[in-house]
């Protein structure tokens, strides 16, 4: 789809912010490169961005610097649990439709994705009679997504205790992804983290730093699972980029203004993107609980995929709802991690175009 953009096409189709990372976060950055931070660090992270993650964390679970290890993104956590945990066969529960990363990552870990629903008509949240019922002796562990990419849904308490009690139940591991912990538009987010002991927590630097390209995140979970995890990610990566995490380290306490304004803007974002897109016939979308995120089912004879490449041949690019998984199928994943004025402009294009498909029916 990228490919196929021209150069005045609006880009609704990428999953990171249009910001750029938090100027104290900017600052440390430079002094790190200047001060000779280029070198190889310790595996497991800078000692001191460990601690202080634990800390941050501390009213979650019970963790020190011992449960943190630091990685390559979300991506290379999410990759990593799976070789250490999945083996030929396993079968891994995993939301569909869900992030791109995950079935791929199952498999090639050996394991086989098995997927459960999060439906529009259920909030986008999964159903708990549907997980049970899909539980087999293969079944090794289940990855939770809160807020969702790609639907912007939001777990309040309650799934959150009911998916950590089914975890429990079921003997299963509890992998959850809570790289956009910060864009969460009403209450508090509610984290995995502390709920079950069978958990690997994964976070980012990424989404909410608007840092995509450093490639910082981190895990947390039991010490004598970072012991083995820590030896993988060794193979893997070797460590995690020694620059970055210095100016993390150094440049986050500046960032809390930041992280407040980041979330305003969203949610004016996020409000006026879903206004426009309810207004279109055949368009339904849901209030996304947080991400950046809007994903509307529409109701055209054509598949999601051919929906786009209209969309894109009229300049703007989104994504197909089949990228992420069959009943993604029906949707388009709008990203609204772009100017209102870029918003505005592309929601007239699609309203150009809805009107086609909207007649011929
Ligand atoms: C749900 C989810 N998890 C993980 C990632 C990867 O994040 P990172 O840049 O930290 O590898 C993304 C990025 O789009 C994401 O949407």
């Amino acid at each position: 789809m990228f490919d196929l953009a021209g150069s005045d096409t609006i880009n609704l189709g990428l999953g990171e912010p249009d910001f750029q990372p938090p100027a104290t976060i900017l600052d440390a950055m430079k002094k790190a490169l200047d001060l000779g931070y280029n070198k190889y660090g310790p595996t497991g992270g800078l000692p001191e961005l460990r601690e202080a993650l634990a800390e941050t964390h501390s009213s979650q679970a019970d963790v020190t610097a011992e449960n943190v290890l630091i990685t390559v993104g979300a991506t290379e956590a999410l990759a990593m649990t799976m070789q250490v945990f999945v083996d030929p066969g396993d079968e891994v529960l995993t939301p569909d439709p869900g992030f791109v990363l995950f079935a791929p990552h199952i498999r090639l870990a050996g394991g086989v994705p098995v997927y459960y629903s999060v439906l529009e008509k259920n909030g986008f949240l999964p159903v708990l009679e549907e997980l049970e019922s899909m539980v087999t002796p293969k079944t090794k562990a289940i990855i939770v997504n809160t807020p969702s990419n790609p639907t912007g849904s939001v777990m309040r308490r309650k799934e959150v205790d009911a998916l950590a009690a089914f975890a429990e139940a079921n003997d299963l591991l509890l992998i959850a992804d809570e790289v956009y912990d910060r864009i969460v538009y009403e209450g508090d987010h509610e984290s995995f983290l502390g709920r079950t002991e069978d958990v690997v927590y994964v976070n980012s630097f990424s989404k909410v730093f608007s840092m995509t390209g450093w490639r910082l995140g981190y895990l947390i979970t039991k010490r004598e699972f970072i012991k083995t995890m820590a030896k993988v990610h060794y193979y893997m990566v070797a460590c995690p980029p020694t620059p970055a995490q210095y100016a993390v380290l150094t440049g986050i306490d500046g960032a809390e203004e930041y992280l407040k304004e980041m979330l305003e803007e969203f949610r004016r974002r996020r409000e006026f993107i879903v206004r426009r897109l309810n207004s279109l016939a055949g368009f339904h979308c849901l209030l996304p609980g947080g991400a950046f995120y809007a994903f509307p089912s529409f109701d055209y004879p054509v598949g999601s995929e051919e929906f786009a490449l209209s969309l894109l041949k009229a300049g703007v690019v989104c994504s197909p709802g089949s990228a992420f998984g069959d009943r993604g199928e029906g949707h388009l994943r709008f990203s609204y991690a772009a100017s209102l004025e870029m918003i505005d402009r592309a929601m007239t294009i699609v309203e150009s175009v809805t009107e086609g498909p909207a007649t011929t029916e």
